[in-house]
């Protein structure tokens, strides 16, 4: 296993771009089964997840392949509806296959995803909504087990507990665009990663309205075509990359990202005082000596992401004052907490929420990544404590993040991997 090692301190200086969306490339990649002809992705990030993800599609017969950041797949025969155990169970994202099998094969065997460390991992809400398209549902040794004679449009309601469900409005999405008739989805997920599937499955053919809106409306077609598509650049990377220049008072473009994706997060750093100006193709964001601890609530998009709940919890840590995070998508999403301590954050837990009082500083310590945007919390904190410290247990990193240590040391971070 590998370490980052990092000497913090450094105002990050320089300009950096931001790689393809992992949240998009994923259903954009299982969406490919929908058809028996070439699929041809751009803009793909070298991440395990990917990667991941194509051991899955050819474990079901398609072909795959991933060279340069372009990944190509022709799924002409599928040898199997089934996504096995040991692959869906290293990444619940995998669960997005359901959708696409059930919509080709009108059959799909997927195991299910099982709990992970940032909380349950539900499934209640894909389910219902295939089940309203006519499929049957039974759950058999640890696998969901699907199967329609024919899928017919329906209208639904796909909100739940924590609101709406990104990958369950995609797998309906999948299962919905071969199905007979119309699909109305209300209370579809908005986020930008949704609308970038269902203008890929446009682009294959598919006639879908609404999304980017919590009612998508599609209307199914009988066959979808192959078709080349460009992915859109990931808004987590994107913030996480915006939280660094902040957090060691740096100056940094960030090219790819995009204003329209981050309007939650931008906005709560300009209400602390972060210097965020346009930039070609990007941001730029420039160095302010004193922010102000700002309070949030993590929410479907478009309010503030949960997958950057970590990353700001990390630049509060060291704004002085008082800043309350409520965490309302994964009310558990708090492993990071623990591992600011060691760096000396005074950080209070109390059931859905955590009340930073930020200090002047962090000490540099070895700390330990539990998930993927926990570590990346762990980093920024290490880039701007004072010391070394060294995070262990970077392959949650490597899950959803390219070449991260590369880009910061571009930007004149002293930062490295080292063998565990
Ligand atoms: C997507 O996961 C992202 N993953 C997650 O990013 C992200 O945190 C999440 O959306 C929320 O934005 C991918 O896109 C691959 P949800 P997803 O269904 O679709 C509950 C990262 O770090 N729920 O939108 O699995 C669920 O428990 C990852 O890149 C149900 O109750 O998340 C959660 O509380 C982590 N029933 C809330 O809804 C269901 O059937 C939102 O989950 C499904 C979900």
């Amino acid at each position: 296993m590998d370490k980052l090692v990092i000497e913090g301190g450094i105002s990050l200086k320089g300009t950096v771009t931001v790689s393809g969306a992992k949240n998009s490339v994923l259903p954009l990649l299982a969406a490919c089964l929908l058809t028996n002809e070439r699929c041809r992705i751009k803009n793909v990030p070298n991440l395990r997840d990917v990667n991941t993800m194509i051991k899955i599609l050819r474990s079901l017969g398609a072909q795959a392949e991933f060279s340069n950041g372009e990944v190509t797949v022709e799924a002409k025969s599928l040898k199997s509806h089934t996504a096995d155990y040991k692959l869906v169970s290293t990444m619940r994202a995998s669960f997005c296959v359901l959708g696409p099998l059930l919509g080709r094969l009108r059959k799909a065997k997927v195991s299910l995803p099982g709990g992970c460390i940032i909380g349950l991992r539900p499934v209640d809400l894909h389910l219902k909504g295939i089940m309203a398209l006519g499929a049957k549902v039974e759950v058999q040794g640890g696998y969901i087990v699907v199967e329609a004679k024919e899928l017919r449009g329906a209208s639904m309601y796909l909100g739940g507990g924590f609101g709406s469900s990104v990958l369950a409005t995609d797998n309906v999405m999948m299962a919905a665009v071969l199905a007979k008739g119309k699909t109305v989805i209300e209370s579809a997920a908005c986020e930008p990663e949704v609308v970038d599937l269902a203008n890929f499955l446009n682009k294959m053919g598919a006639k879908i309205k609404g999304h980017g809106t919590p009612c998508i409306e599609i209307e199914g077609v009988r066959h979808l075509h192959g078709t080349d598509y460009h992915v859109i650049p990931d808004r987590i990377e994107a913030g996480t990359l915006v939280l660094a220049a902040a957090i060691t008072q740096g100056d940094c473009v960030i090219k790819g990202a995009f204003k329209e994706h981050l309007g939650a997060l931008l906005d709560k750093l300009n209400e602390s005082g972060v210097k965020i100006e346009d930039a070609d193709g990007g941001l730029r964001i420039k160095p302010r000596k004193t922010l102000k601890p700002v309070n949030f609530t993590t929410l479907p998009y478009p309010g503030f992401p949960t997958d950057m709940q970590a990353q700001v919890m990390s630049l509060m840590s060291v704004t002085p004052g008082i800043s309350v995070i409520t965490e309302k998508i994964y009310p558990d999403r708090f492993m990071h907490v623990a591992e600011l301590h060691r760096m000396g954050a005074n950080i209070m837990r109390e059931g859905p929420h955590a009340i930073i009082s930020g200090k002047k500083s962090l000490s540099g310590a070895p700390v330990m990544a539990s998930d993927l945007r926990a570590s990346a919390a762990l980093v920024l904190a290490s880039l701007v404590a004072k010391g070394r410290s060294e995070v262990s247990r970077i392959y949650h990193l490597d899950r959803g993040y390219e070449n991260l240590e590369l880009k910061f040391q571009k930007l004149g971070a002293r930062i490295w991997r080292e063998k565990e």
